[in-house]
């Protein structure tokens, strides 16, 4: 089968990796793709996610059987309903349901509507309505933007005057959701599903906080883990029987199921699970260290997805863990250079050490230069978490460019003693 995957990430970088694996592939694009897909598969530099009908042409001139869409633009542009026009197979919702991660006010009310556990909440359209509201409401909430921000729309903080200006400016162009600030264990959770079944994934952990010990701003994420220690079968079967399953009978009742995969961005609180997020793409990082772990051939399971066959398909996972770490650019999460050259890439046995490059190009001279805040993922892959850490600091240790830094502490508040 041919694969066109849609995005320049680590992530794309990935789920490309996964597919260069597949003994089904027989043609592999990425668009617009990095300096680590170019190695994968051919890349096209000019072709935009967002340019619906470019793409189409893409696929009918090269009659491709699967387009995976990584990042979540294009599938709030409508990208996966004009591919389905042309009854070309996508990975990914369409845009009525893209709108779970599109509008934090929608994937609110849809919660709320179905009885989904989850932060309490009110949505502003009106400044006065929400800064009257900020005056009264002693406890602490947290403020969110509800369009789509690249992981920079929402602000949890402890002071009232620094919500009260964000949520302001926030209500310049959009809706505001303002909730009740929770505490407990942040994990992330995807489920894939053909749109009529669904399997989950193993639990991975994101590590949003730009500093050590969760400090710092929010960003798109420092690192993640899969699995999480701290998550076994019993917590599992209420997230489970509470979330998951009330979700996707929802879906199904509005008219909003889909091929391709579901993220629950889950706060285990002392009373219990509750769903802060949904995102209807797979997550980054936590698709650096999920895929390395799937066992089964990625085309076939792709395959499966988009042709309603995943209930019998035999999917199967390493019992290892993985470890990411992301380097990121010096000044990230708030502004940064990018075009830095890369001193030359080390070499690692892929089943211990994989790295994956976010929007990295290369330069006239061969050598790769970042191209973002975020600029690679190091992933260890081991027999649990502690020798992943190891694996991925030891490799991280080895990419250097000007400015380079990375968290500390990934994983380390999941270590078994
Ligand atoms: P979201 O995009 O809604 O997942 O929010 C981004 C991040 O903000 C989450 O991953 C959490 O770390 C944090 N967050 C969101 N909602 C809440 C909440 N109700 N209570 C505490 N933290 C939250
Ligand atoms: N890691 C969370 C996200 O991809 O938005």
């Amino acid at each position: 089968m041919k694969v066109l995957v849609l995005g320049s990430g680590a992530r794309e970088h990935a789920i490309t990796w996964k597919f260069s694996k597949s003994k089904r592939i027989s043609g592999l694009y990425i668009a617009p793709g990095n300096a680590g897909t170019e190695e994968l598969g051919e890349n096209l530099p000019n072709l935009s996610p967002l340019d619906h009908q470019a793409v189409v042409d893409f696929c009918v001139e090269k009659k491709i059987d699967l387009v995976f869409v990584g990042p979540e633009d294009p599938l709030a542009s409508g990208i996966v309903d004009r591919l389905t026009l042309e009854k070309i197979p996508a990975f990914g919702p369409h845009k009525a349901a893209a709108e779970l991660e599109s509008s934090k006010a929608f994937a609110k009310r849809f919660m709320t509507r179905h009885g989904i556990p989850t932060a309490k909440a009110r949505e502003f359209d009106s400044s006065s309505e929400f800064e009257g509201f900020m005056k009264k409401h002693g406890q602490r909430v947290v403020v969110k933007k509800s369009g789509l921000a690249a992981g920079k729309g929402v602000l949890d903080s402890d002071s009232v005057e620094e919500l009260v200006r964000f949520g302001r400016k926030a209500l310049q162009d959009d809706l505001l959701v303002v909730e009740e600030h929770l505490t407990g264990t942040e994990l992330s959770l995807f489920a894939l599903t053909d749109g009529s079944s669904h399997v989950l994934l193993p639990v991975c952990a994101d590590f949003k906080k730009a500093r050590e010990n969760d400090e710092g701003k929010n960003t798109g994420g420092m690192g993640a883990v899969c699995p999480v220690p701290v998550v076994d079968a019993k917590l599992l079967e209420t997230i489970r029987t509470e979330i998951v399953e009330p979700t996707f009978k929802a879906l199904a009742a509005e008219g909003l199921s889909y091929h391709g995969v579901l993220y629950f961005g889950l706060m285990v609180t002392d009373a219990g699970p509750r769903l802060l997020e949904f995102n209807v793409r797979f997550g980054d990082p936590e698709t650096q260290v999920l895929i390395p772990l799937i066992d089964s051939d990625f085309g076939s399971l792709c395959e499966s997805v988009v042709q309603g066959k995943l209930r019998d398909f035999p999917l199967h996972f390493s019992s290892k863990a993985a470890l990411g770490v992301v380097l990121a650019s010096k000044g990230y999460p708030d502004s940064y250079k990018s075009g830095i050259p890369v001193k030359p890439l080390p070499s690692f046995s892929e089943s211990e050490v994989l790295i994956f490059h976010s929007a990295t190009k290369l330069n006239g001279s061969g050598q790769v230069l970042t191209g973002g805040g975020r600029c690679f993922t190091v992933v260890g892959v081991g027999a649990n978490l502690l020798a992943s850490n190891e694996l991925a600091y030891g490799a991280a240790a080895r990419i250097e460019f000007e400015g380079v830094w990375c968290r500390r502490d990934i994983g380390k508040k999941f270590f078994i003693d």
